[in-house]
C-alpha cells in the first residue's frame, strides 16, 4: 500500500518524466496576492505566470503545494474533525501549463497517471466537463472514457474561478465511486451530495481573465492548472474512505492517543481527528512566519491553535500536549517539508507558550459557560454577551465556544456577539479621545477601526503586494488621489517596516497593478494610531492611486540591508558594553538609520579608549562568529525570564518578539549560551557576519548620566577605516616613517619641538645679555652714571625684571634701561643700582621712557620699575628722553 509520501512522489515525477520543473511549494502566506489570507491552492504561487504578467524559464510545473483553507468568510473550521475530508490544512498536488500544452495532453496526462500510475480501475471513475465544452468530451472519449461516464454541468462547478478577478476557466473533474454501499448520485444528479462519488482531480483550462467591473476577456495564451488533493487520492489508494485513516493522519492521531494515553479509536477518536488537522495547519503556519496574535493571519492560526487544545482538555490531558506531537509530524513530513524541520524549535516553543496560557482561563472559562447554560431554557442560543465575555475574558475565540456548544447541540447568537465586540471597540475610541493625541490623528484612529492592523511581511521578504484601505492627503482621508502629489497610502499588508524602536521607515516604491507605468516613490514608513496602521509616505509624478486598487510593493534592497546591519550592530554592542562596564548599561534610546547607528545607555563617565577598543574587538568578534540571528515570540515575563534586555518603561503587548545572537564564550552572554538576547521588533540580518566590520566614531555625553556611542558598519565602516588609512599613510609619507611608526615620530616631534623652544628662549637671554643686538647694550656714561639702554624684540614683559637684574648685577652701578615689543605691545622696564637710588628712581625713568612712546604712567620701586605703550615706534626718543633726566638728575 503506497503511503501518502510514496503518493506524493509518484505524481511529482509522472509530471518530471514528462518535462514539468518540480517547484517547491510557495510559503503559506501569500507573497503575491494581497486579498487572500492563505494559499488555498497550488495555482497562486503562479498566478502572474497565467495571465502573462511574469515569465519563468519553464512552460510546465509540478507542485506539491501547501494550502490552508480556514479564516476568510467562508470556513470550515467547526467541521474540521467531525467529517472524512474537511481539512485545515492539505496538500494539493498539481501539475501546470503556461501557454504550453492544453487539453488534449492535460487529459490524457491525468488518465495515464490515474489508471497506470496509481493503477485506479477506470470503471470505478468518471468525469465531468463544462456543459458547452465539445473539445473536452471528445478528448476525454478519445482518452477511454465512455460518453455515459462523461456528465456536462452547467453550473460554476465546472467553471473555476480564483477568486472574483484573475484567471480562470472551464473545467473537468475526475471522481471516483467508492461503491454501492455508501449512499449519493453522481455529480449533477440531485443527491451528488452524498459521499459516494467523491471528486479526486480537478484540470482547469485557463483561457479567460475575470476583471472587477465583471468583464471577462480571453487570455492571450491557453493554459493548464489541475488540483489533487493528496489526502483523498492516497485515502482512496490506501482503500480507505476517510482522510483520516491514511496512513500519515493516522500517525498523528496515534501519536496523539499515545501522548494523552488514550484509544485512537475510542470515544475520543474526533479530538484526535481534529488535533491531527489543527496540529498540521499550526505548525506550517508557524513555520512560514504566522504567529499567534488577535488579528488577522495570527488570529486565524490562534483560533486553530486554541480549538485543538481544547479538544487536548477534553482527552484529560493535564499538561500541554500540542508541542510534544510536534516530532511525530516532522517525523511524518519533514522530508517532504524541510522548512518544517527548520523550525521545530519555534513550532513546540511557539504551542507550548500558547497552551500554557490558554490553560490558565481555559477551565475556567469551560465553567463559566456551562453555568451560562445551565440557566437558559433548554436548547436556548447561547446570549452573543456571554460569547463574549469569554472570547475577551478567557481567549475563546468565538469558533471555540460554537465548538463546546456543539457536542450538547447548541448554538451562539452570533449577531450578539458582533455587537458585544463593536460596543468595546466604541469604548475603546471614547477613552482614546479623550487621551490627548493630536486631533488629526483621529483620521488615523479612524482608519485603523475600519481596517483592521496592517499585516507586516517584512520579516520574510522585501516584496509583495498589498490592497490599498486608505489613502490620507494633506491630513484627510481621500478616496484617490493623482500626482504629481504625495500622500499617505495605507495597506492591508506589506513588507516595508513603519519606524519604530529606533529603527527607521523602509523606503522603495509601489507599482499600481491596474497600470503598471503608475509608479510610486515610498519616501518614508511610518506607523499611526498607536502602531496600528503603517503609512507610506508616496510621491506620485503622474497617473493616480485609488482606494481599493492593489500595488506591487518593492523595499529598497541595498538601503535595509544597511539598515538591518546598522540593527543588530546595535544589539552586539549593547551586549559587548555590558560585558565592559557592566550591568548597569541600559539602553536609553537608539537609531538604526542606513548609514550609521547610535546606541544611548546609562554610564556616568566617559569610556577610556581601551574600553572603547575592547568592546569595538568584541562587538567584531561576535560578527565573524557568523552565528545565526534567532527570532521567538513569548509573554514579557518569559522573555525575561531567559534574561531578555527590554527598554526600561517601555509597555509590551501580551507577546514579544525575542532577537538573540551569538554563541556565548565561556563566561558570557545573558544565559550562558547567547550572546545578546533582546526584546525588539526590528529588522535583523540572517547571521551576524552579515554584519560585516563595526567600527565606533567615539563616545560622548548624552545627557546626565548617559553616553552615547555612535558608529558605523559594513561598507561604510570599511569606507571610514580605509579614509583612516589613507590619511595615516599620507601622514607616514611626510613624515618619511613607517605608518605604524606615525605615533612615535608625532610624540618624539612634540618633545625635540619641546626642548628647542626652551633652547630659544635662553638664546634670546643671552643675546640681550650680551650686547651686540640691536640697539646695543654697551654702557655709557651719563653724568658720572653707568648706563645700558636696549631695545628688544619677541620677548615679554614678564622676562623683564630677570634681565634688569642681570644687567645691575653686571654694571655693579648704574642705570638700565629696557623697551620690549611684543605681540603688538611695547612693555618698558627700568632698573637703578641700589647705590643710586637716592638720587635716581627708576619710577621716573620708566614714566619719561612711556611719555616719550606715547603712553602713560607706569610704577614700581625706585629700584625697579614697569610700565607700557602702544608700541615701541619711538623706542629710539624714549632712550633719548631717559638719557636727557638722567643727565639732568644725576
Ligand atoms: N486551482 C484549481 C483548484 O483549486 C485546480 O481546484
Amino acid at each position: 500500500m503506497p503511503s501518502l509520501n510514496d503518493i506524493r512522489s509518484t505524481f511529482l515525477d509522472y509530471f518530471a518524466k514528462n518535462d514539468h520543473e518540480v517547484v517547491a511549494s510557495s510559503p503559506l502566506v501569500p507573497r503575491n496576492d494581497p486579498t487572500l489570507m492563505f494559499v488555498n491552492s497550488g495555482m497562486v504561487q503562479f498566478k502572474n505566470l497565467f495571465t502573462g504578467l511574469e515569465h519563468r524559464d519553464y512552460t510546465r510545473a509540478t507542485t506539491s503545494q501547501k494550502c490552508v483553507r480556514a479564516g476568510g468568510k467562508h470556513n470550515d473550521l467547526d467541521n474540521v474533525g467531525y467529517t472524512a475530508r474537511h481539512h485545515t490544512f492539505f496538500e494539493m498536488l498539481g501539475n501546470f501549463s503556461f501557454g504550453d500544452y492544453f487539453k488534449e495532453d492535460a487529459i490524457p496526462y491525468a488518465w495515464e497517471l490515474l489508471t497506470k500510475g496509481f493503477d485506479i480501475d477506470p470503471k470505478r471513475m468518471l468525469v465531468t466537463i463544462y456543459h458547452t465544452d465539445d473539445e473536452a468530451a471528445e478528448i476525454w472519449k478519445k482518452t477511454g472514457v465512455p460518453e455515459d461516464r462523461i456528465i456536462r454541468i452547467a453550473t460554476s462547478d465546472n467553471f473555476w474561478q480564483m477568486g472574483p478577478t484573475g484567471p480562470c476557466g472551464p473545467c473537468t473533474e475526475i471522481f471516483y465511486d467508492h461503491g454501492e454501499h455508501i449512499p449519493g448520485g453522481p455529480p449533477g444528479s440531485p443527491d451528488e451530495d452524498g459521499d459516494r462519488f467523491i471528486e479526486i482531480w480537478n484540470i482547469v483550462f485557463m483561457q479567460n481573465e475575470q476583471f472587477e467591473d465583471g468583464s471577462m476577456k480571453a487570455l492571450d495564451m491557453q493554459s493548464i492548472d489541475t488540483g489533487m488533493g493528496l489526502e483523498r487520492i492516497g485515502a482512496l489508494l490506501q482503500g480507505k474512505h476517510d482522510n483520516y485513516d491514511t496512513d500519515l493522519m493516522r500517525a498523528l492521531i496515534e501519536a496523539s492517543a499515545h501522548a494523552t494515553s488514550s484509544d485512537p479509536d475510542g470515544p475520543g477518536n474526533v479530538h484526535h481527528r481534529v488535533i491531527a488537522d489543527h496540529l498540521r495547519s499550526t505548525s506550517f503556519l508557524i513555520a512560514d512566519g504566522v504567529m499567534p496574535s488577535n488579528e488577522g493571519r495570527g488570529y486565524v492560526l490562534r483560533r486553530i491553535m486554541r480549538r485543538a487544545m481544547r479538544h487536548g482538555a477534553l482527552l484529560g490531558a493535564q499538561d500541554p500536549l500540542m508541542h510534544r506531537l510536534v516530532p511525530a509530524l516532522v517525523g511524518q513530513m519533514g522530508q517532504a517539508y524541510p522548512e518544517l524541520g527548520r523550525a521545530q524549535a519555534l513550532i513546540e516553543e511557539t504551542l507550548r507558550l500558547e497552551e500554557t496560557r490558554f490553560r490558565q482561563t481555559l477551565d475556567r472559562g469551560l465553567t463559566l459557560l456551562d453555568e451560562a447554560l445551565a440557566g437558559l431554557p433548554d436548547g436556548a442560543e447561547l446570549p452573543g454577551e456571554e460569547a463574549f465575555k469569554l472570547y475577551d475574558t478567557y481567549g475563546f475565540p468565538l469558533d471555540l465556544t460554537q465548538d463546546a456548544l456543539r457536542e450538547k447541540g447548541r448554538s451562539v447568537d452570533v449577531a450578539g456577539f458582533d455587537a458585544a465586540m463593536e460596543a468595546q471597540k466604541a469604548k475603546a475610541r471614547a477613552a482614546w479621545a479623550g487621551s490627548g493625541e493630536a486631533a488629526d490623528a483621529g483620521h488615523w484612529f479612524d482608519i485603523a477601526e475600519r481596517t483592521g492592523a496592517t499585516e507586516f511581511l517584512g520579516y520574510d521578504t522585501e516584496v509583495a503586494e498589498g490592497q490599498i484601505v486608505a489613502i490620507v492627503q494633506d491630513g484627510a482621508p481621500v478616496e484617490r488621489f493623482e500626482g504629481p502629489g504625495e500622500a499617505w497610502i495605507v495597506l492591508n499588508q506589506t513588507p516595508f517596516y513603519g519606524e519604530a524602536g529606533g529603527q527607521v521607515g523602509d523606503t522603495g516604491h509601489m507599482t499600481n497593478l491596474e497600470n503598471r507605468d503608475v509608479v510610486g516613490a515610498v519616501a518614508d514608513t511610518k506607523r499611526f494610531a498607536g502602531g496600528a496602521v503603517f503609512g507610506h509616505l508616496t510621491r506620485l509624478e503622474s497617473g493616480a492611486l485609488a482606494v481599493g486598487g492593489s500595488v506591487h510593493l518593492t523595499v529598497d534592497h541595498a538601503r535595509r540591508g544597511q539598515i538591518r546591519a546598522n540593527h543588530s550592530a546595535t544589539h552586539l554592542l549593547h551586549e559587548a558594553l555590558r560585558q565592559a562596564l557592566g550591568s548597569h548599561v541600559a539602553q536609553r534610546g537608539s537609531l538604526n538609520a542606513p548609514d550609521r547607528l547610535r546606541f544611548d545607555f546609562s554610564h556616568s563617565k566617559a569610556l577610556s579608549l581601551e574600553e572603547l577598543a575592547r568592546v569595538e574587538a568584541e562587538v567584531n568578534a561576535y560578527i565573524r562568529q557568523n552565528a545565526p540571528v534567532e527570532t521567538r515570540i513569548m509573554t514579557p515575563d518569559e522573555a525575561r525570564g531567559i534574561g531578555a534586555q527590554a527598554l526600561f518603561g517601555e509597555k509590551y503587548g501580551d507577546e514579544v518578539r525575542v532577537v538573540s545572537m551569538g554563541r556565548a564564550e565561556t563566561g558570557k552572554g545573558v544565559d550562558g549560551a547567547t550572546y545578546s538576547i533582546e526584546l525588539c521588533g526590528g529588522t535583523h540580518v540572517t547571521r551576524t557576519g552579515d554584519i560585516g566590520t563595526f567600527v565606533t566614531l567615539g563616545d560622548s555625553a548624552s545627557s546626565a548620566g548617559v553616553r552615547r556611542i555612535e558608529a558605523l558598519t559594513g561598507d561604510a565602516a570599511f569606507q571610514y577605516l580605509a579614509g583612516q588609512d589613507h590619511r595615516l599613510a599620507e601622514a607616514a609619507l611626510t613624515l618619511k616613517a613607517q605608518p605604524q611608526e606615525v605615533p612615535e615620530r608625532i610624540r618624539a616631534l612634540l618633545d625635540e619641538r619641546k626642548a628647542l623652544m626652551a633652547e630659544v628662549a635662553e638664546l634670546r637671554r643671552k643675546v640681550a645679555m650680551g650686547g651686540g643686538g640691536d640697539g646695543g647694550a654697551e654702557a655709557r656714561d651719563v653724568g658720572g652714571v653707568a648706563f645700558v639702554a636696549q631695545t628688544l624684540s619677541g620677548v615679554s614683559g614678564r622676562d623683564l625684571p630677570s634681565l634688569i637684574d642681570a644687567h645691575k648685577a653686571r654694571l655693579g652701578t648704574g642705570a638700565v634701561l629696557l623697551i620690549a615689543e611684543a605681540d603688538g605691545k611695547a612693555a618698558v622696564a627700568a632698573g637703578v643700582t641700589d647705590d643710586l637710588t637716592g638720587t635716581v628712581s627708576a619710577v621716573d625713568l620708566v614714566r619719561a621712557a612711556v611719555e616719550a612712546l606715547g603712553g602713560k604712567g607706569g610704577g614700581g620701586r625706585p629700584d625697579l620699575a614697569q610700565g607700557g605703550a602702544k608700541d615701541a615706534e619711538k623706542a629710539d626718543a624714549a632712550i633719548a628722553a631717559v638719557e636727557t633726566l638722567l643727565g639732568e638728575l644725576s
